[in-house]
């Protein structure tokens, strides 16, 4: 397929820093997303080879609020099952079929029979009892943090993010406690794929784990003799994580829990089927690895919101009934799903590009949430902002799944930072993630000085 004529001195400079991963180590270029968003709201980008993966056709990337949501509420036309959701191509066709077995990468009908189970498996009850136990949760990882002391530092990320979402997706999924490190281990060979630090992730202990554990663990895939992990992106690459859900999938079917994926085994869809044993283990790919990263990556991300704004944590310890809203206001502004991608199933105009069918359309979450014709002053944290239609969890068929259990664990977790500790500062620099799809933090050192009564 012709590419479109190539971009001319800055704008080409642009494309070119927005899509290179390393980019992003250093922190996201907003001034080029915001000079594109003016003056080529809908544009090229070519995809050079980098970090070793061969280069790629190109894409569109599309910038502006109004048409990032009409592309993510048309499926007929901005595909998610025809590539796939992720900007680089699958490797090979068998990889493509592969990654179409999962929710995320399908169109309706498939998709809104499986979305559908799914919501009905969220019972009011499984719900509310999450929400309490995210709650403790939260109360108890602060209490280790701080201990007995009144002031002290920690990693925000290592410390403070990386256990809520694993504690919480093991009471979705089921997975015994003890086997949660799995999931993390399993979630950052998938995203870390572009970068090196995370790519052969090995937490878990397999001596500390379930048999069942021990038994997944076996097929671990092994570096190859250049050290890279195979694909993530392909069964073979994620073997351990298959043969566990399998077993995980089987035990629930024996011994049901009170777990949403327990739920979900036993009921029956309209056409009165069930969920199929690969749809169980594609399923809890998706949320092994959507719902840990993300979250991983919001906390840390709406904590340096309050590093840089310390008024702001003054106003909610004064006011903690504006907590909600400045957790939406700190996901707009930090935006910690980048980008999605979907693909063009015929020809058509974008913004007045033509789009031809079969090419990528990626859409810019990062700068649609910074649209300055939807979000008047956008680059300033403002928790007051309403309203505030942001897009971090997506927008359409596809809007994020766990957006409400996302948004109570960050509720809690800064509920109880806030009434706990005293002012939260930096202590070192942060280390950020390589890559351009999730804006990622690897290391964030803070501190904190001892709680003060806040003048009201
Ligand atoms: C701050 C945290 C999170 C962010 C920023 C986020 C972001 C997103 C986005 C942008 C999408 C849309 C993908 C698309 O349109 O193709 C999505 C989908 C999804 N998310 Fe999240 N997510 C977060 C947390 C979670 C959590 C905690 C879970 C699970 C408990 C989860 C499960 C899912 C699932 C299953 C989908 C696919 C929905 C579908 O295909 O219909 N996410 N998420």
């Amino acid at each position: 397929m012709e590419s479109p004529p190539p971009l001319s001195g800055g704008a080409a400079a642009d494309t070119g820093r927005i899509f290179d991963p390393s980019t992003y180590a250093t922190g996201v270029p907003f001034d080029a997303l915001a000079r594109l968003r003016q003056d080529h709201p809908v544009v090229w980008v070519a995809e050079p080879p980098v970090l070793g993966w061969p280069g790629g056709p190109g894409f569109w990337l599309v910038l502006r609020h109004a048409d990032v949501t009409q592309v993510m509420t048309d499926p007929r036309l901005f595909s998610s099952s025809l590539g796939g959701t992720q900007t680089r191509d699958p490797p090979t066709p068998d990889a493509l079929r592969y990654v179409r077995r999962m929710m995320l990468n399908m169109d309706p009908p498939e998709h809104t029979r499986l979305r559908r189970l799914l919501t009905r498996a969220f019972t009011p009850r499984a719900v509310a009892r999450l929400e309490d136990r995210i709650r403790d949760h939260a109360r108890g990882i602060v209490s280790r943090v701080m201990g007995d002391a009144e002031t002290g530092r920690c990693d925000f990320v290592k410390d403070l993010s990386a256990e809520l979402p694993l504690v919480t997706l093991a009471e979705i999924l089921g997975v015994p406690v003890e086997d949660r490190m799995l999931l993390f281990d399993w979630s950052n060979r998938v995203i870390g794929y572009q970068d090196p630090d995370y790519q052969a992730s090995a937490a878990f202990d397999p001596n500390t784990g379930t048999p069942m554990a021990r038994q997944a663990s076996r097929l671990r895939p092994l570096p190859g003799p250049d050290g890279a992990m195979p694909d993530p992106r392909t069964r073979e690459g994620m073997a351990d994580l298959y043969a566990y859900a399998h077993l995980l999938a089987e035990e629930k079917r024996r011994r049901p829990g009170d777990d949403v994926m327990s739920i979900l085994l036993a009921e029956i869809d309209d056409d009165g089927g069930r969920l199929s044993v690969e749809e169980f283990e594609n399923m809890f790919w998706l949320f092994a690895v959507a719902g840990n990263e993300t979250l991983r990556n919001g906390l840390p991300g709406a904590a340096i919101g309050l590093l840089d704004h310390p008024e702001i944590q003054d106003e909610l310890r004064r006011e903690p009934a504006l907590l909600p809203a400045a957790i939406e206001e700190l996901l707009r502004w930090w935006t910690p799903v980048m980008t999605f991608r979907r693909t063009a199933t015929a020809d058509c105009h974008l913004a007045g590009v033509a789009i031809r069918a079969g090419q990528k359309v990626v859409v810019s979450f990062t700068s649609a949430n910074r649209d300055e014709a939807v979000f008047v002053d956008p680059d300033r944290l403002d928790i007051r902002r309403s309203p505030n239609p942001h897009l971090a969890f997506g927008f359409g068929p596809h809007f994020c799944l766990g957006a409400h259990l996302a948004r109570v664990q960050m509720r809690a977790l800064f509920g109880e930072i806030l009434s706990r500790m005293g002012r939260l500062q930096p202590d070192g620099e942060p280390v950020w993630l390589q890559s351009n799809f999730q804006r990622g933090v690897k290391r964030l050192p803070v501190r904190w000085s001892p709680r003060e009564v806040v003048p009201t």
